[in-house]
């Protein structure tokens, strides 16, 4: 009989070592206090308090009614690619093949995973700006990369410094992912910075990987530009963007990834395997929002704008320095005047004056000292909240 060493009950050991060295997201814990709580002006969940434009959700009514109650495609429905293709055409001047070139996601959530998983091997290095959305190191883990963080600072105004980018590649470096505008620091990516970060992917033969669902929230003079539409990159450049935040549509979970087509045609692998189609109805709905809510979009951007404005200059006037945010729909406030870390901040926020909101360190080490608030709720409850974060932060504190 041969010896078997005692194993650790199934409980203890199920979990992969990849999964157990991510930590819960950062974000989530402050809300189920929130949820328990009465009376709390949310400022955390990065997601429009509008509804869905009504034509947009009639669209999805009448899908459902029409009994388009099944999959499509594993690539979406070929309309909503063609309509993709042009708007994208359209606005930023980089043409997809609908065929080939297309992929209908879950989100742009779906779109981030599949980049990864489907490109990245064990030990490969991607270089990602941080303070960036929570799920970009998550998504890097589970494909089995390695992350090479660059920090971006509030002293220069959370731009990312391409001198840095390219000091951070090794050997093993495979892509450079980026995210802009930015969740959560609202900063983006000016024209020039832009170019030099192209001009590094293609000195370096990167891939990169572009999450631009936050395009059309752009506010001043920033215009975006689709990183793929910039000279040479189409090749190189994985495009990812959604419809949840620019036509308020975060439930109908719909988003998109384009790439040329010898790369696109690998990542459609994993996402028939793994989702089949995105939902149906879904794409209906994005369909007609792509076709007739191009006004709801500026009416919402247009109101995002004045939020915008009222939630800034009330923190700044409040002592807590605030850079201003020209893209997505944050305002990333340094509290470390009030004393407090920004966990700290967080706790007592919501606990004395009910305003939730998210500590800057869960988006990265260069977070901490900042708090991420979102304007996407009501001009009224953001006068609010700005009262009650007035009276926390005049509070005495030992
Ligand atoms: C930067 C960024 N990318 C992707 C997503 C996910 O969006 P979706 O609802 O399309 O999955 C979010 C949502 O907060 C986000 O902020």
């Amino acid at each position: 009989m041969t010896d078997v060493a005692p194993r650790l009950p199934l409980a203890a050991r199920a979990l992969s070592t990849r999964v157990l060295s991510v930590p819960p997201s950062g974000i989530r814990r402050f809300f189920d206090i929130a949820a328990s709580m009465e009376d709390v002006i949310s400022l955390g969940v990065g997601e429009p308090d509008f509804a869905t434009p009504p034509q947009v959700i009639e669209a999805g009514i009448a899908s459902l009614r029409a009994e388009r109650t099944h999959y499509t495609s594993n690539y979406g429905t070929l309309e909503l690619r063609r309509a993709l293709a042009d708007h994208l055409e359209r606005r930023y001047g980089v043409r997809y093949d609908p065929a080939t070139e297309i992929l209908v996601t879950v989100g742009a959530s779906e779109a981030v995973d599949l980049a990864l998983r489907a490109t990245i091997d064990p030990g490969d290095e991607v270089i990602l700006h941080e303070p960036s959305y929570v799920a970009y190191v998550p998504a890097v883990v589970f494909a089995g990369g390695v992350v090479r963080h660059v920090a971006t600072r509030f002293e220069d105004d959370f731009a990312l410094d391409p001198a840095a980018v390219e000091a951070a590649i090794t050997p093993r470096t495979k892509a450079l992912f980026v995210g802009y505008p930015c969740n959560p620091t609202g900063a983006v990516l000016p024209a020039a910075v832009q170019d030099e970060l192209a001009a590094i992917a293609d000195r370096h033969d990167l891939l990169v990987y572009s999450d631009e669902i936050y395009d059309r929230l752009a506010y001043g003079d920033y215009r975006h530009r689709a990183m793929s539409a910039l000279p040479g990159m189409r090749e190189r450049t994985i495009l990812m963007g959604g419809f949840s935040k620019a036509y308020a549509m975060t439930g109908w979970r719909v988003g998109y990834l384009c790439a040329p087509a010898s790369i696109l045609e690998g990542i459609v692998k994993v996402h028939q395997y793994a989702i089949m189609s995105a939902p149906t109805t879904a794409q209906d709905a994005a369909l007609a929002a792509i076709a007739t809510a191009e006004a709801d979009v500026e009416a919402m951007r247009a109101e995002y704008d004045r939020r915008r404005r009222l939630l800034v200059d009330g923190l700044n006037a409040l002592g807590l320095a605030t850079f201003e945010p020209r893209g997505a729909f944050y305002a990333f406030p340094r509290i470390t005047a009030t004393g407090l870390d920004d966990e700290a901040f967080v706790e007592r926020l919501l606990a004395e004056e009910h305003v939730a909101a998210v500590p800057g360190s869960a988006f990265g080490p260069s977070g901490a000292g900042h708090v991420r608030m979102c304007y996407a709720t009501s001009h009224a409850k953001l006068e609010e909240a700005l009262e009650r974060i007035g009276r926390f932060v005049a509070r005495p504190r030992r």
